[in-house]
């Protein structure tokens, strides 16, 4: 009988259909490709019908994750639930059992990684990832093998295709926020709780999992280091398209004298760069290496079809026999810089008072805090500042100062502007 690799998933969503039905598309092709037939045995979830209609009654389905966990001819779980529990335990359960694992779940390896990876290598098993940043990108393969020659300086990336889609909608539409987003949704890019794209957790969580993989550092996600899209306007996004920039959901990571520059925040990216160009639910990832200069690596990041690519890539991986072992490099110490260190320069909207009262104030408090100013602009009774690179700490205290002396009445956006982006 030709061999056959069984595996069991956990998760019936938007990826876990796709992963069935891709497979099944696809079938010979992986067959040859993996040099076994994959047998999707058992899939856990909640919507079991589900499962028994798409796939004509022929897996397993059943409400209990131990199912797969105690069904020794099952030798490869999938995790495409996400979320912490009971995502985190049903892992630690099945390496404990014997079993390698694929997962998608972002959240779930930026908190817990660690824990993760080391019960893998306590257990001798791997944990495979691809799917878990930029959808149907390969980058974790790029970073862990084609790169693997490098010291990496930085990455920089567009890593959420919700809000991606959501920024590009309201730049070629008067889309309100609220419409793109239910759009977004129905596409199936949202996250079941679409908090955490909109909040730029989503996007935190793969920076958090490339910054590992690419210095060698503990995975490490902080949540102050990460800002969401909910703050913009579209008076904002036509303001930055008058002065040649797009706004994107950028995520950097940049070593600076040994230390780690870790940030995701809505960003102003020059309209004739690469990245502005990465419109919908696409994805991009630039990687700069010392040997390879820089890399650009652009993509579907969402959606049901394109994760269960990297999915079924990382099953084919396991059926020919390869391993995923993850481990912080020990002779690296690096650390993070605190927001107050960081350094960016700045779009700054003043929308309150008058103008000249503004310019009058705003400027020599600026100038008083060696904050130098590169444009000036006045659009509809608005002041539009871009300033040149300062300290976060430096920049605050001139807001705030500001803010007092207009007793708190004075009203402003402020986002970074990309530095090195392509
Ligand atoms: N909600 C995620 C996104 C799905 O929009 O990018 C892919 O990770």
């Amino acid at each position: 009988m030709a061999e056959k690799l069984i595996v069991g998933m956990a998760g019936f969503g938007t990826v876990g259909s796709s992963v069935y039905q891709v497979l099944k598309r696809n079938a010979a092709l992986i067959h040859t490709r993996a040099g076994k037939q994959i047998e999707i045995k058992r899939v856990v979830c909640r919507k079991t019908d589900k499962v028994i209609l798409q796939t004509q009654g022929n897996v397993i389905a059943s409400n209990d994750l131990n199912s797969i966990i105690d069904d020794p001819s099952i030798s490869v779980v999938i995790e495409v639930m996400g979320g912490i529990e009971p995502a985190k335990t049903f892992i630690l359960n099945a390496l404990k059992n014997g079993k390698d694992v694929i997962t998608a779940n972002k959240a779930l390896l930026a908190t817990h990684g660690d824990e993760i990876f080391t019960e893998a290598r306590k257990q001798n098993r791997s944990v495979f990832f691809e799917a878990s940043v930029a959808g149907g990108i390969p980058v974790i393969k790029a970073l862990r093998e084609g790169l693997a020659g490098n010291q990496i300086s930085e990455i920089s990336g567009i890593l959420n295709g919700t809000c991606n889609y959501i920024l590009s909608a309201m730049h070629k539409t008067p889309l309100s926020f609220a419409e793109a987003l239910k759009n977004a949704q129905q596409l199936g890019y949202a996250e079941a709780d679409p908090t955490f794209d909109i909040e730029g957790l989503d996007t935190g969580h793969k920076l958090s999992i490339l910054t590992s993989l690419a210095f060698g550092v503990p995975f490490h996600f902080d949540i102050t280091a990460v800002e969401g899209i909910k703050g913009i306007s579209s008076l904002d996004i036509q303001f930055a398209q008058k002065l040649g920039f797009v706004v994107k959901l950028l995520a950097t990571v940049e070593k600076i004298n040994d230390r780690l520059s870790f940030q995701v925040e809505p960003t102003l990216i020059p309209q004739n760069s690469i990245l502005a160009q990465v419109s919908d639910a696409m994805n991009a990832v630039e990687i700069v290496g010392d040997a390879v200069g820089k890399t650009l690596f652009y993509g579907t990041g969402a959606g049901g079809e394109a994760t269960a690519s990297a999915v079924l890539a990382d099953v084919i991986d396991i059926a020919k026999g390869h391993k995923s072992i993850v481990k912080p490099d020990s002779a690296t110490v690096v650390t993070f810089l605190d927001n107050n260190e960081k350094r960016n320069k700045n779009y700054i909207r003043f929308n309150s008072g008058s103008l000249n009262d503004l310019t009058n104030h705003v400027l020599p408090t600026l100038e008083k805090h060696q904050i130098v100013v590169e444009k000036i602009e006045e659009i509809n009774e608005n002041l539009v500042l871009l300033t040149q690179e300062i300290d976060e700490k430096t920049l605050q205290k001139a807001l705030t100062e500001l803010s007092q002396t207009y007793c708190n009445q004075l009203s402003f956006t402020r986002f970074r502007l990309a530095k090195n982006v392509n």
